[in-house]
């Protein structure tokens, strides 16, 4: 698909006009940049040495035939995150019965583009299965034995059409402590992340990574330590962890600087893991403007560019015309399918980028234990240490 020259010259005005808003200031845009803003968003991600440029998918997007030219179009999508469909609350609604219709469609729909899966998730702070869900009525040990049995059936199902698992979903605090309102932490205890990391480890298939994915950690220092330090206890206990996602859910008007959003992708990937960008939108609160918006998808996706263990952008949704943030503007296309200023803003970084703008530097890899003996069900219920009760925060504080 070529896409409509204006974008290109779109975007020469909005960065004549916006000076210091963007990634690209003091760049000057040649004809050399609008031919490669033809190559869509995907293709030009992989041209800069990115594995891909995405959006989470389910199959009622197909109802949004606008979206879905994009949806079927390689050099525009390059990677698929199921939005629900491979989450326990959809995969298990009772405890006898699996439904992997959602997620196989999304594998259907992946396989046509010639796309990489995120899997998504294996345990998380909500759409869990129902008797999960309720928290209570089932002993750790009963607990740990379901999960083994779930993640076991699960990833063996989708095996090798997954890049990647998100083990856990949302495990942390602002502050970086374990999550204690969740599930998992009544049933499990304290440890409730090593142990589906321990679990996991067993059943992944070969060459799936396995990831632990949360919010905020672009802009929450404490969290991002939270969760560096949580990768080490995984590791301490045998269990494999692979990479650290970035969600970044971010607001218009207040977002870290490319700089300190860089740096904070940097931190995982000196701790040898790979950092995605897993579910980029940008809500306008306050006023924000389009100029804003478009500014913080830039920038996020320069911070991307400058990792070298950043694999990819991934959107959350396409088309403010639906999805979990619906009216509040967060996305690259209006309701009308059009797309806004933010799209021709991430794609003006994309196309003007070349190759050695983008660092390819190899982080210094920590050793991590593979192979090593996995110790589950290894700690009793009493020893979990409690910690403040957690405050509910908005994913854009
Ligand atoms: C959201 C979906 O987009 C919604 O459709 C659903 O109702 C709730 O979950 N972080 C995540 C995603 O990791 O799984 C969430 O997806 C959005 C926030």
């Amino acid at each position: 698909m070529q896409f409509p020259s204006f974008f290109c010259i779109f975007s020469l005005f909005l960065y004549a006009a916006t000076p210091g808003s963007c990634a690209l200031r003091g760049e000057i845009l040649t004809t050399h940049h609008i031919r490669q803003s033809d190559e869509g968003p995907n293709a030009a991600a992989k041209r800069l040495g990115k594995i891909w440029f995405g959006s989470c998918y389910d199959s009622n997007y197909e109802r949004d035939q606008s979206m879905m030219k994009y949806f079927n179009d390689p050099k525009f999508i390059g990677q698929l995150t199921p939005e629900n469909s491979m989450k326990p609350a959809s995969i298990q609604r009772t405890k006898s019965q699996y439904d992997f219709k959602g997620g196989d469609a999304v594998v259907a729909q992946a396989k046509k583009l010639g796309a990489k899966i995120r899997c998504h998730f294996l345990m998380g702070p909500d759409q869990n299965a129902p008797f999960i869900q309720q928290g209570s009525g089932i002993n750790r040990q009963a607990t740990l034995e379901y999960l083994d049995g779930y993640m076991k059936t699960v990833m063996t199902h989708f095996g090798t059409n997954c890049y990647s698992w998100d083990v856990v979903n949302e495990a942390l605090t602002e502050s970086g402590q374990v999550r204690t309102d969740v599930p998992w932490y009544r049933l499990i205890g304290h440890d409730f992340v090593e142990q589906a990391f321990a679990i996991a480890s067993k059943h992944r298939p070969s060459g799936v990574k396995l990831c632990y994915n949360d919010f905020r950690l672009e802009a929450s220092a404490a969290k991002l330590q939270g969760a560096l330090d949580m990768a080490n206890r995984i590791k301490s206990v045998g269990g494999e962890i692979d990479c650290i996602s970035f969600e970044s859910h971010i607001s218009a008007s207040n977002h870290p600087t490319v700089d300190s959003f860089t740096a904070s992708l940097n931190r995982v990937a000196e701790a040898g893991m790979e950092v995605p960008i897993s579910e980029l939108d940008v809500v306008r609160e306050g006023g924000a403007t389009e100029a804003q918006q478009a500014a913080a998808y830039a920038l996020a996706v320069k911070a991307c560019l400058r990792v070298e263990k950043c694999p990819g952008v991934t959107v959350w949704g396409l088309s403010d015309s639906f999805g979990w943030l619906k009216g509040k503007q967060a996305d690259l296309f209006d309701t009308a399918g059009r797309p806004k200023t933010a799209f021709t803003s991430l794609m003006g970084v994309l196309s003007s980028s070349s190759k050695s703008d983008v660092s390819s530097e190899e982080a210094e890899p920590q050793s991590q234990p593979r192979g090593s003996t996995v110790k589950i069900f290894s700690r009793s219920p009493h020893s979990v240490r409690r910690h403040e009760w957690y405050r509910p925060r908005s994913h854009f504080v």
